[in-house]
């Protein structure tokens, strides 16, 4: 498996999984568009990712052959705190594909960045996230009625709490 930025071309394949129904069922969006698929190369091209506050970037998840699998979401919130996202082509879930991913993703963050602290959200419902987020050491700090939603966070240097 390879993990790379995003590059020209990408959208379609963006498209072709964000836009299933069971893919999008836990996400932020319900249909995801050739457009929005575009949008998102672009603007990750037009905004290099250094880890600084308010940043964010999205990686595209390949196999070794090169078949786009899946995409993962990187989001500076401050100094010390990032967030992280992931999206996988149904196809290719319950295989390992996606707790992988998020392994490299966590190794990549600890060895180029200072930041301590790495949290996802999730909706209630989304047990394979859940599964996914407990299995790689998260644990659950936060939960709200309202969004209907369950942080997790996972230190990376342990210790320094912050
Ligand atoms: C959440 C998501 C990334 C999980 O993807 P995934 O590849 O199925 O997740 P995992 O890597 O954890 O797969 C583990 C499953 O594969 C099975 N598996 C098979 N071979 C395996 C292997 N070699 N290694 C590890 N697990 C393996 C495990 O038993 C496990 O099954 P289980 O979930 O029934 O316990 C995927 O469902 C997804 O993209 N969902 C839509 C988007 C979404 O909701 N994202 C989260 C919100 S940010």
């Amino acid at each position: 498996m390879i993990l790379r930025t995003l590059r020209l071309g990408d959208e379609v394949r963006l498209h072709e999984y964000r836009n299933k129904k069971e893919v999008s069922k836990y996400q932020s969006w319900t249909r995801f568009s050739q457009r929005e698929a575009r949008n998102l190369v672009t603007y990750t091209l037009n905004h290099p990712y250094e880890g600084e506050p308010k940043q964010k970037t999205q990686l595209a998840v390949t196999l070794k052959d090169g078949t786009m699998i899946g995409d993962l979401h990187l989001e500076t919130l401050s100094k010390t705190c990032l967030t992280i996202g992931y999206t996988l082509d149904s196809v290719y879930w319950g295989m390992g594909y996606g707790r992988e991913a998020v392994r490299g993703l966590l190794a990549y963050i600890k060895e180029t960045f200072p930041h301590n602290k790495v949290i996802a959200y999730i909706y209630k419902e989304n047990d394979r996230s859940r599964r996914l987020l407990l299995d790689l050491g998260f644990v659950k700090f936060d939960e709200s009625f309202f969004y209907h939603d369950e942080g997790y966070v996972l230190y990376l240097r342990g210790g320094n709490k912050k």
